[in-house]
């Protein structure tokens, strides 16, 4: 396969980084189509670990081309940082290794002040418990026309003249949250400041992968969040700002749909979500307590504990159907060692009827209880398990039910965070 694309399938946290490292490998060019800084991708190469969170994953290998595409929204300044950062780990980082779209709509300072103030003055059951990195405004901005983008840092006026633009909105909504109006000339001397250092990465990145394309190059796709904070798909409205299913992989970056030839939807083997909104499986008891110990779950951006629960097969088969996933990684198996009987949500009751997908009103949503199948679990550590043979008779069962309660074949299943702890069934870039 020439092209693959990783998604998150559940509400992000599946473990995208490691699998999207181990891809990245085989990949000419890596590329990230959607979110922004609000992702949080932890790569252990070589024994080091970085921490991305607007980078592509690729530009911690050599050789490859980094790619962010105008699907992203870009804080110049966190991006200055993140390169800085990655810089002083030893990766070289050159306009030849990274291209920014010259589309991408930018975050700027004034985006996460108005995230930040409208969770502040938001009520229960209102607030999103978003990043607060201001990926909401901003994509608000590029659909409302009034982005500043990265070509715009180019031209002192026409940046001068979206400035303006910008503040004639947001100046009116900041004084309805009591925020200052915007400082114009700060703003204006921090975009000129920054302007030539991301400038140094900009391309027209359509035209560079259909050069890549027509020379044979294979293109990774990497996904941010999850399936279910997708924008029209997800829990709306506790999701996030962009389309994070596999269709924005093609309008975010300039490549037509055809241009796919794999989705690997990455799936954890149980079930987190960071942030408010409704999550049926969520265990709120000892249960939970030992999946979110054992698997560590904590976010790699805002640190935030994330709720735990049992793996809802009834949630994949909507992400599966939505994103077109042809195969799934399953990760952090080993998570579910030494649990007498481990729960698979198969479908919901709604009012007494029985459903076998999630409906779209947040009402019923919230109201929906999950019908249960329930598996023996197994004793025996399954960390670092790396073929069929090394893993006990009920974690196989485990994974065989997955498969069929969401429809889609598993390609590959993690066992630790090391990239070869891994078992391999399909390698999505093997012709
Ligand atoms: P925003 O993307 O910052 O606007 O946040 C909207 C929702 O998406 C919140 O529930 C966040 O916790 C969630 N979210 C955003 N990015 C990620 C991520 O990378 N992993 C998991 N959840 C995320």
């Amino acid at each position: 396969m020439a092209n693959v694309v990783v998604v998150g399938a559940q509400w992000g946290d599946e473990g995208k980084g490691k699998i999207v490292d181990w891809l990245s490998e085989r990949a000419d060019v890596i590329a990230r189509f959607q979110g922004g800084h609000n992702a949080g991708h932890t790569l252990v190469v070589d024994g080091t670990v970085y921490k991305l969170h607007a980078l592509p994953s690729g530009v911690v290998r050599g050789g490859k081309l980094s790619v962010i595409g105008n699907g992203v929204v870009l804080d110049p300044w966190h991006l200055v940082n993140e390169i800085e950062t990655v810089r002083a780990q030893g990766v070289s980082i050159t306009p030849e290794t990274l291209m920014v779209a010259e589309n991408t709509p930018l975050i700027l300072p004034i985006h996460g002040e108005l995230d930040r103030a409208r969770e502040e003055a938001a009520s229960k059951g209102t607030k999103i418990g978003t990043t607060g990195r201001g990926i909401g405004p901003a994509y608000e901005d590029k659909v409302g026309r009034r982005s500043i983008r990265v070509a715009d840092l180019a031209d002192e006026a026409t940046l001068i003249a979206r400035v303006d633009r910008a503040l004639q909105h947001h100046d009116p909504l900041r004084k309805g949250l009591g925020i200052e109006p915007v400082d114009r000339d700060a703003l204006i001397a921090q975009l000129k400041e920054i302007a030539p250092k991301v400038l140094e990465y900009a391309a027209p990145v359509w035209k560079v992968l259909k050069e890549k394309r027509k020379s044979g190059k294979r293109i990774l796709f990497e996904g941010a969040q999850g399936a279910l904070l997708d924008i029209d798909f997800g829990t709306y409205p506790f999701v996030t700002s962009s389309n994070v299913i596999a269709g924005q992989a093609a309008t975010g970056v300039g490549v037509g749909p055809g241009a796919v030839d794999y989705v690997l939807g990455i799936v954890k083997a149980y079930t987190t979500r960071v942030g408010e909104g409704p999550f049926p499986t969520e265990l709120l008891d000892d249960d939970g307590e030992r999946l979110g110990r054992r698997g560590h779950e904590f976010g790699v951006t805002t640190g935030r504990k994330r709720r735990c629960g049992w793996f809802d097969a009834c949630l994949l088969r909507q992400t599966c159907a939505t994103s077109g996933v042809n195969g799934i990684a399953l990760t952090k198996l080993d998570v579910l060692d030494g649990f007498d009987v481990l729960k698979v949500c198969v479908g919901y009751d709604l009012d007494g009827k029985r459903l076998d997908y999630l409906p779209t009103a947040a009402d019923q949503q919230a109201r929906c209880t999950p019908v249960y199948e329930e598996l023996p679990g197994w004793s025996e550590s399954t960390e670092g398990a790396r073929s069929w043979a090394e893993l006990p008779a009920n974690a196989i069962k485990y994974v065989r039910r997955v498969e069929e309660l969401i429809d889609c074949p598993v390609a590959m299943v993690s066992t630790s965070p090391e990239r070869e702890d891994t078992i391999l069934v399909t390698d999505p870039f093997a012709d």
